[in-house]
């Protein structure tokens, strides 16, 4: 087994074994203390066993997504964006009722070249963390246009936390959690950015992000048209 391996399989175990510790010593102490707890403490810690298991859960996907990403060949083909993009939206809004995400197409856009199931992780990723890193009454703007240098430009914008630029080069690699209050208060595995920066190199195209402490972040995707001449076109004429 190589270093990577062995340095990926310990932080593994280790945030494996911090929410299982804090299932089984909150299950003991509900299962030995039943009698003496009161009805407030004995929801309190179940609530606490369901947050964890999610967590566990969570973690065990995006572990196996880790896994299939070079085994997994992506599956190409015309997507419409816009539609897609949608389809993420409407999703995501049952977790995160109270946020209010506004959607800016541009809606002359051409299909682009990309694996539909993998474009909606990304996007899931990306507006998930835009809702989780910043406060439900600031507006998300999730917007496609034709980029410069002639591809699709989508751009997830927010109000949220916002990160220092040092910060910003770190979060695309593997278990990375910025030390904030959101991130202390927030569930997650720091595995979403770094899935979505290798799914979105798989299908050919770019991420980066631009963002500054308490002023938001704004992270752009770049993906090639599936038929580039005729999207040339459709770019000068719109
Ligand atoms: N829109 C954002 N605003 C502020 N900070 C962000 C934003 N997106 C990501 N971050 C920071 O980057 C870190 C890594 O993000 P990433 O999506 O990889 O992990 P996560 O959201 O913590 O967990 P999960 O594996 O569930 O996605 C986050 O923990 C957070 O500190
Ligand atoms: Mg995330």
């Amino acid at each position: 087994m190589n270093d990577i391996q062995n340095e990926f399989i310990s932080t593994v175990s280790h945030e494996l074994r911090t929410p299982l510790t804090s299932i089984r010593g909150f299950s003991q102490t509900l299962l030995n203390s039943w009698e003496k707890l009161d009805e407030e403490s004995k929801k309190k810690f179940v609530k606490i066993i369901e947050e964890q298991s999610n967590r566990l859960i969570n973690l065990v996907e995006n572990i196996l997504t880790v896994s299939k990403i070079n085994a997994d060949k992506p599956l190409i083909r015309e997507v419409n964006v816009n539609t897609a993009i949608d389809k993420v939206i409407q999703m995501i809004k049952q977790k995160y009722s109270s946020h209010k995400i506004t959607t800016h197409f541009n809606k002359h856009l051409p299909p682009a070249k990309l694996d539909e199931d993998k474009f909606q992780q990304v996007m899931t990723n990306l507006i998930d963390n835009a809702c989780k890193y910043s406060k439900p009454d600031k507006e998300i703007k999730v917007s496609t246009s034709f980029s410069s240098s002639e591809k699709i430009l989508i751009q997830v914008v927010d109000q949220g936390i916002g990160m220092s630029e040092e910060d910003s080069k770190k979060i695309f690699d593997k278990f990375i959690r910025l030390e904030n209050h959101l991130t202390s208060t927030t569930q997650g595995n720091g595995l979403g950015l770094y899935i979505t920066k290798n799914l979105v190199e798989l299908m050919g195209g770019e991420i980066s992000v631009k963002s500054s402490p308490n002023a938001g972040s704004e992270f752009s995707l770049e993906f090639p048209f599936f038929n580039q001449e005729e999207a040339l076109k459709c770019s000068q004429q719109s």
